[in-house]
């Protein structure tokens, strides 16, 4: 039996969701965490291999992926299986592609299928979120949610209740470039130095988060009431503004330029930031040959998505 989730790519509002500030992010159907379940002989517990990386988990370990296990097994209100968990991932790890997301939805998954149980995404994403918060600070949560709901969503924290989730509507098919910087970065650092300087001296970081809210809320009318150059060139608006919140890094910057220099309407960096993605909005003519200057600007690897009309 296979369960999956997809990767994903934060279109607008990274870092400011985390201060309760809206954000849009979409799935990325073409990268996906795919996990293999095969039932194994009595007695050998839960294990869990990710071959690709060489890694086994068991579920009592001190790791993420076992404290999701148990979390979720808990929820389930059944017993560790006898079952062997093969995960295959095409979403580049630590990239701000959402992979430690998707893994994780995917794991929910499998563990629910083997009791014979479906969950609904409100349920998977809670059930990441929760595990992550463990172990990764103070994520907003917008990553399980898109990975979990496998659509593109409006996000907002909402002080004492849920978060705010919202599927969009959008007018017209948009055509993305997507570039790795090939340079690792870790969500839990950048977000936590972010969070460490904003708690030294909060007021300028505000009015980034603040300027960045009202963009990625323009950006949303934009997505029913389509003006390309005007989404572009708020989608670089809002790298400037990460660029400021000390986010980005010269491989991105160099990325976002060559981009722009090539064509493109629009970019900027998706995710954490100091490394991973970049993503440039394009016509989609031009896609080909924004990815090949993207190449040429030291990108890693290229991707041509689309944010489909819904
Ligand atoms: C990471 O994909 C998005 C951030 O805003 C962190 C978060 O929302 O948890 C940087």
């Amino acid at each position: 039996m296979h369960t999956s989730a997809p990767g994903k790519l934060i279109l607008c509002g990274e870092h400011a969701v985390v201060y309760g500030h809206p954000a849009i992010a979409m799935p990325i159907h073409a990268l996906q965490a795919t996990i293999t379940s095969t039932a194994s002989a009595p007695n050998t517990g839960l294990v869990v291999e990710a071959p690709d990386l060489g890694r086994v988990w068991h579920l009592h370990a001190t790791a993420p992926l076992s404290d999701l296990a148990r979390r979720t097994l808990d929820f389930l209100g059944t017993p560790e299986p006898d079952l062997a968990l093969t995960i295959r991932s095409t979403i580049p790890i630590a990239s701000g592609m959402g992979s430690g997301a998707a893994v994780g939805a995917a794991l929910v998954r499998a563990l629910a299928a083997a009791v014979g149980r479906t969950l609904d995404p409100a349920t998977v994403s809670a059930l990441v979120y929760e595990s992550e918060r463990t172990f990764h600070g103070t994520p907003s949560g917008i990553d399980n949610t898109v990975v979990a709901y496998e659509q593109p969503i409006w996000f907002q924290r909402r002080p004492q209740q849920a978060p705010l989730i919202e599927p969009l509507h959008v007018e017209q098919s948009l055509t993305f470039v997507v570039a790795d910087t090939g340079v690792a970065s870790s969500t839990k650092a950048v977000v936590g130095d972010l969070r460490q300087r904003w708690e030294e001296y909060a007021a300028p970081y505000e009015a980034h988060f603040t300027a960045i809210g009202s963009i990625v809320t323009t950006i949303r009318r934009l997505l029913s009431e389509p003006n390309d150059n005007l989404l572009g060139s708020l989608l670089t608006m809002n790298h400037k503004r990460l660029q400021m919140l000390g986010v980005s890094s010269p491989e991105l910057d160099r990325l976002v330029d060559a981009a722009i220099a090539n064509g493109a309407l629009g970019a900027k960096m998706s995710g954490a930031g100091w490394g991973g993605v970049m993503l440039a909005f394009v016509e989609s003519e031009r896609a080909k040959q924004v990815a090949t200057a993207l190449g040429a600007a030291g990108a890693v690897q290229t991707w041509i998505t689309r944010l489909e009309r819904l």
